[in-house]
């Protein structure tokens, strides 16, 4: 069956059971209501932890699927502060961490062996510590240490759970004024844009009006290269490598301007004598004129630069909130990572690979 027709034979969940047997694609659409109830998910405050104290920079321990709202609230904060956002993505956590640190420990299984070293380390440093998980030991630590929690529903793969993983974080820190922003009405815009997005980019539209499976199809075979045209797209454009790296099962690379064009742009001289088939996404911003003009003619010279050897698509964030335009490109990325699934064959839910490493490491003990 061409391409074409096969991500049109996926409108039905029957349809899509050989695909994608545990429904990944039905999570995805499902995103839009897993934010609007991420955003109610209450807070539990025990009586542990360190002495109250001054918060003056917040540091996001976790990996993976669970990290990534770690990095939304980052941009989120260098856009209000007033302090800084850092995302830690290792055993250990940065030396500064102390008492005026706020650790957010956030890990969907709540088993991860890097967050639970991670926490430790926080324990030890009398930071100012809350967890969000769904359970594991994660969750066991931060009741027994009288940690503020956020226990999120559970059972889905972490990826998939973004909105349950940032949406806690966001209001644990707005709630505390470590955000000078209201976000009631950017929230009510975001799930708005995402379930437009969703109508538009369902699995019942057709490809020709889709373009998400537009954009699959034209992945299809290549090796997809992201890249931010600035600011908040940077971490978005990781986003997509990992949703490309994680549901399609390919190898995928980010970057972001203007750092891009001061190394990586070279890479493109001689790209084609490593491989043929590239495909570079721009993800875009209608505001990005007013944030600074400058870039856009980087965003033309290093599309014509790139469009040499690889072909060279653009996709553009959607609303006016930093929080929906970021949520935006997010979701698009979703889409087009699970229609590629479907056309390569793989299944976007498993991650055998990931289950056998995390496995080999318990074996140490
Ligand atoms: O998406 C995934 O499954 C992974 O990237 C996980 O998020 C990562 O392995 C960390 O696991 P957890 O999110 O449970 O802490």
């Amino acid at each position: 069956m061409p391409e074409e027709n096969r991500l049109d034979a996926i409108a039905t969940r029957e349809q899509r059971a050989t695909v994608d047997p545990q429904g990944m694609l039905d999570l995805v659409l499902k995103f839009p209501d897993q934010c609007r109830e991420a955003v109610s998910i209450p807070w539990h405050y025990g009586v542990g932890g360190s002495e109250p104290a001054e918060t003056r920079r917040i540091a996001v321990t976790g990996l993976g699927g669970s990290a990534i709202g770690g990095d939304f609230l980052r941009c989120l904060a260098d856009e209000y502060g007033p302090i800084p956002v850092m995302v830690n993505r290792d055993y250990h956590l940065p030396h500064w961490v102390n008492r005026n640190t706020l650790v957010i420990a956030a890990s969907y299984s709540g088993n991860t062996e890097e967050t639970l070293q991670a926490i430790r380390d926080a324990g030890l440093a009398e930071a100012q510590i809350a967890v969000v998980t769904s359970g594991g030991r994660l969750a066991e630590i931060a009741k027994h240490a009288g940690y503020a929690y956020a226990l999120v529903p559970g059972g889905q793969p972490p990826r998939s759970a973004t909105g349950y993983m940032f949406f806690p974080q966001l209001n644990f820190l707005a709630h505390r004024s470590l955000l000078r922003h209201t976000f009631d009405k950017d929230i009510e815009e975001t799930v708005h844009v995402l379930e437009q997005l969703a109508r538009r980019l369902g699995p019942e539209v057709p490809t020709a009006q889709n373009v998400a499976k537009q954009l699959a199809q034209a992945l299809y075979g290549k090796i997809p290269v992201i890249y931010g045209s600035q600011g908040y797209r940077g971490v978005v454009a990781y986003r997509w490598k990992c949703q490309f790296n994680e549901n399609t099962k390919i190898a995928a690379f980010s970057n972001v301007l203007p750092e891009q064009n001061h190394n990586e742009i070279l890479a493109w001289v001689q790209a084609n004598k490593q491989a043929q088939n590239w495909a570079v996404v721009f993800l875009r911003d209608p505001q990005e004129r007013s944030e600074n003009p400058r870039i856009l003619r980087r965003v033309e010279v290093t599309q014509e630069l790139v469009g040499r050897v690889a072909g060279v698509y653009e996709v553009y964030a959607e609303g006016e909130s930093l929080l929906a335009r970021l949520f935006s490109l997010v979701y698009i990325a979703d889409f087009v990572s699970v229609y590629l699934a479907y056309l390569y064959g793989v299944c976007p839910t498993e991650i055998s690979y990931i289950d056998h490493l995390k496995e080999e490491l318990t074996k140490l003990g």
